[in-house]
């Protein structure tokens, strides 16, 4: 990585070392969340058996005074994998880098990175299944043996060097595990999925994050921010801070049930928090295909989107929500589908 991409950042905490963050790597909406992200485990709210077999694996590891096995943190975006890779560096007292898998374009990159390691830290890589197959081929040797192999030269003359890493812990994190190399995802020791959070857990993270940001808010505000999140923490987070800027403006002292239900559904969050991507999503399976299996290309080319996009990020929630099925014919929206949007089968008539 050239030193022009590097820059450092305070994480915050007197003890933690400092950390090689590229800017492009921390979304707008999150500059400002760094504070709301848990920092130990005993903050990290929900995953009760990633939590339980983390820490397990950290205690051990420190017991033995020797860095955590590599670890892959897989799962929908915004549940908190950035976050437990941080958390994780935290915990072991060792110094935590991050980077990505697209911005590892070449073995070099990688190489760079390694060789600037100190000994027992973390090496987040996020999006690792994005990784060039040649950049993979780099970490397989320094995951398995901590050894970099570095060619000089070029051509008949040329010679491959083999150095010595310090010992590090890789954490990995993927949208996308089953794109993930098979021969990558076997060096994990550890591989720790995330699910969607359910409403009790949401309301937790938006009772701490309010008392964070310092928002009076209700039992009953948190929980109606919470069962509009689709389960993602990241997007809990978001729904506070607009129902927060709906109470100021409007001059509410604090965020009650009433004051988050009008806050959100102001800002076109439904009672089940679909977006606009998901009506979308939902409304060409139920009316435009009316309620017929549709290919995943063929949903996407017709609400705008790409097919990861959808994949990932939004029919995870739709599943869960028994929303949306999906089939060996493709995509279709359920009864309940037809429901919530208010039509009938059958040419999508409104009921
Ligand atoms: N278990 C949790 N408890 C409290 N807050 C959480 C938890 N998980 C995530 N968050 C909050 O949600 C935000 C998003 O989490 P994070 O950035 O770790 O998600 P991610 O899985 O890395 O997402 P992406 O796939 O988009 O990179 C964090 O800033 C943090 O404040
Ligand atoms: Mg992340």
């Amino acid at each position: 990585m050239s030193a022009a991409r590097k820059e450092l950042v305070d994480v915050g905490g007197a003890a933690a070392p400092e950390r090689e963050v590229d800017p492009a790597l921390i979304p707008h909406d999150e500059a400002d969340e760094s504070g709301l992200r848990p920092r130990t485990l005993a903050e990290f709210v929900g995953q009760p058996d990633l939590v339980e077999h983390l820490s397990i694996v950290l205690e051990a590891a420190r017991r033995r005074s020797h860095p955590v096995d590599h670890i892959l943190f897989a799962g929908p975006p915004g549940l908190g994998k950035t976050t437990l890779a941080s958390i994780v560096a935290q915990e072991m007292g060792v110094g935590l880098r991050i980077t990505s898998g697209p911005v590892l374009a070449r073995a070099g990159d990688l190489a760079a990175t390694l060789t600037d390691l100190q000994e027992g830290d973390v090496l987040f890589i996020d999006e690792i299944h994005r990784l060039a197959r040649v950049v993979e081929e780099v970490l397989y040797p320094a995951m398995e043996e901590g050894q970099l192999d570095v060619m000089l030269g070029k051509g008949p003359t040329a010679r491959s060097l083999r150095l010595d890493l310090p010992r590090f812990t890789l954490v990995g994190a993927t949208t996308r595990t089953g794109l993930v190399a098979s021969p990558l995802r076997d060096r994990f020791g550890f591989v720790g999925r995330l699910d969607l959070y359910d409403s009790s857990d949401l309301e937790r993270i938006v009772a701490r994050s309010a008392r964070l940001l310092g928002i009076p808010i209700t039992p009953g505000g948190a929980e109606e921010i919470a069962t509009r999140s689709r389960g993602t923490p990241r997007i809990a987070n978001r729904l506070l801070r607009r129902v927060r800027d709906f109470a100021e403006v409007r001059e509410h002292s604090e965020v009650t049930r009433d004051v988050a239900a009008q806050g959100l559904a102001l800002f076109g969050v439904d009672a089940l928090g679909l977006d606009k991507l998901d009506l979308a999503i939902l409304h060409t399976l139920a009316v435009r295909f009316d309620g017929n299996p549709v290919g995943l290309t063929t949903l996407a080319h017709a609400v705008g989107e790409e097919t990861e996009t959808i994949e990932e990020a939004y029919e995870p929630y739709l599943i869960r929500q028994g929303l949306l099925h999906r089939t060996p014919r493709g995509r279709v929206a359920t009864e309940r589908a037809f429901e919530h949007l208010g039509v009938s089968r059958g040419n999508g008539r409104l009921l």
